[in-house]
């Protein structure tokens, strides 16, 4: 719950953007989203999370969001300009589909799975959202977002009981152009 609101504080979706929501769970990030995006997709491995997404947007009278089952990216088609991803960020390896909830693989195999993909799925100037904790190993992940060619920022953080929960907002790095001698 505190990592849905951490990362709904943290979305800062410019207005009419274009917005996927990976591991879209209940919805929650997508419905947030719905209301400055002009379309969101939100998709989940769990097809459980899927149904009970479009009710809730349902229930919200949310027209521009669609869900869709899809193990991060693989049924995604098209670019973006704004991804969000709140994390299933425990260092364990998921047993059946409700774990996947928050088990994100012994060796962070989830989050590194999406980092090899994302780019393919953002717009040249967009940005991604994502929420995770220390607990998952701060410095080993901002290591993965630097090998995997992202730039990256803390955007905002929340001490809650035993762990401090972290949303990073990450974007492409540019190759810096090179210049030729005259
Ligand atoms: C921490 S929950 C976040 C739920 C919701 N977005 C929120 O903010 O409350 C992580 C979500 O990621 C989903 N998930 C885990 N592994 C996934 C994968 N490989 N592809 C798509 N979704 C995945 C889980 O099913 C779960 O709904």
């Amino acid at each position: 719950m505190w990592l849905a609101i951490l990362l709904c504080g943290c979305q800062n979706i410019p207005e009419g953007a274009s917005v996927l929501d990976v591991g879209t769970g209940c919805g929650i990030q997508a419905i947030v989203a719905s209301q400055r995006a002009e379309r969101v997709l939100g998709v989940d491995v769990n097809p459980d999370a899927v149904l009970l997404a479009g009710e809730n947007a349902g229930l919200n009278g949310v027209l521009n969001v669609e869900f869709l089952v899809s193990d991060l990216f693989e049924n995604v088609c098209g670019i973006f300009d704004v991804v969000l991803f709140n994390t299933p960020y425990l260092l364990e390896d998921a047993c059946g589909v409700e774990s996947t909830a928050w088990a994100g693989g012994a060796e962070r195999e989830v989050v590194s799975r999406f980092l090899d993909d994302a780019k393919n799925h953002l717009e040249e100037d967009g940005f991604m959202v994502l929420v995770t904790s220390d607990a998952c190993g701060s410095e080993c992940l901002e290591k993965m977002f630097s090998g995997g060619g992202y730039e990256f920022e803390l955007a905002g953080s929340e001490k809650v009981f035993f762990e401090d929960l972290l949303c990073y907002r990450l974007w492409v790095r540019k190759s810096k152009k090179k210049v030729e001698p005259p």
